[in-house]
């Protein structure tokens, strides 16, 4: 499929005054994207477990406008209150997006946005966000143009939602998805996730992942900046083959159910993620010392019990802990009782495998 297919082909209907609503998950990477080429391309493949709690709520209402216009128009409110920042955020996104959008500049929208998370928890809300936002504007299309099927609506999502930011293409889905070339994963492409289609042992059904806050505060280098760092980074190139060897490995170890293989490759991969950020011009350090704190504990607890308790980082400080769930009453406990200490104001949240984006 190339970027052709996406671009829209319908009658110039005009709409009356709606709205369409969604509910749309985070994801956790297992193996990383970080570094993108032009037009939100990543360097290399990436795979996430597509989560459960950590959910957008975004209902957007459409109004048809009178006569042609230059410009894009609409309003967003975050819990309720009118909200001026997300605007430039998704202005770029709808300037990416219109070419494969066409009625985008034919409505006016309100957007209306939630989440089940605290928006200044540090968790990625651009991954719910935008693909929240996406799903909306196909749910649009599909009232324009209602020939065109769920599994159309779900790809073009997960490719705009992409153009707003990239981990969001791996939110339309679950449990599992993969986002970009791979020679041994079918369909897979750089525009868009796809479900993770392979076999995948039982041990990872309802696999949890328990999000520790540890900064719940604006990031000091953003995830976009980051990505623009690994141009003449000077392990860029090995990293992006060591990305695409990992998620080889990652296919044989779903399917073995392998957790000690599992929580060796999710935690090495999280941490050269964070080895690639201290190795940028200029160098950043997106972990805080509770972050190290609690990554010490987790050892600790793993080589005493043997129990499969692992973690992976976003780009941020948080530390999500990985565990499945027939182990989930000892390691709730350990969580309790150890690590919700070095989480600020004793924050964190308790989410799990999920399975994907759902209309209201
Ligand atoms: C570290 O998707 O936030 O979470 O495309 O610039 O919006 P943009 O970046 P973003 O990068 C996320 C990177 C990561 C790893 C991952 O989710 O694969």
């Amino acid at each position: 499929m190339i970027e052709l297919n996406f671009i829209s082909n319908y009658s110039p209907t005009i709409l009356k005054k709606g709205k369409v609503t969604w509910a749309s998950p985070s994801n956790i990477a297992l193996v990383k994207y970080w570094g993108k080429k032009e037009n939100q391309i990543p360097e290399n493949p990436s795979i996430s477990f597509t989560l459960e709690a950590c959910k957008t709520e975004t209902e957007l209402v459409f109004e048809p406008r009178n006569g042609t216009h230059d410009s894009f128009s609409f309003e967003v409110f975050f819990e309720g209150e009118k909200n001026e920042a997300f605007k430039p955020k998704i202005e770029t996104f709808f300037k990416r997006i219109k070419d494969y959008v066409p009625f985008l500049k034919q409505y006016h929208f309100i957007i209306n946005t939630s989440n089940t998370f605290p928006h200044s928890s540090g968790i990625a809300s651009s991954a719910s966000g935008m693909s929240a936002l996406a799903l909306c504007l196909m749910s649009v299309e599909k009232l324009l143009n209602p020939k065109i099927t769920t599994t159309y609506c779900n790809k073009k999502a997960s490719f705009l939602a992409r153009l707003g930011s990239g981990s969001a293409c791996r939110s339309i889905e679950g449990d599992i998805v993969v986002w970009g070339q791979h020679s041994e994963i079918e369909g897979s492409s750089d525009l868009f996730g796809v479900k993770y289609t392979e076999e995948v042992h039982s041990v990872f059904k309802n696999y949890h992942d328990t999000i520790l806050l540890v900064d719940k505060g604006e990031k000091q280098v953003s995830s976009t900046v980051g990505h623009n760092l690994m141009h003449n980074h000077p392990f860029a190139q090995n990293r992006f083959k060591q990305a695409v060897e990992n998620i080889t490995t990652m296919k044989t170890i779903l399917k073995s159910g392998d957790l000690k293989a599992f929580i060796a490759l999710m935690e090495s991969e999280a941490l050269t993620l964070h080895a690639m950020m201290m190795a940028s011009t200029p160098y950043f350090i997106l972990m805080k010392p509770n972050t190290l704190e609690i990554i010490n504990k987790i050892w600790e607890f793993r080589a005493e019990t043997g129990l499969n308790i692992g973690f992976t980082l976003d780009a941020g400080a948080n530390v999500h802990v990985l565990f499945p769930e027939n182990e989930a009453v000892k390691i709730n406990e350990f969580i309790n009782k150890e690590l919700v200490a070095y989480c600020q104001n004793g924050h964190y949240i308790c989410d799990q495998i999920g399975f994907g984006a759902k209309q209201l």
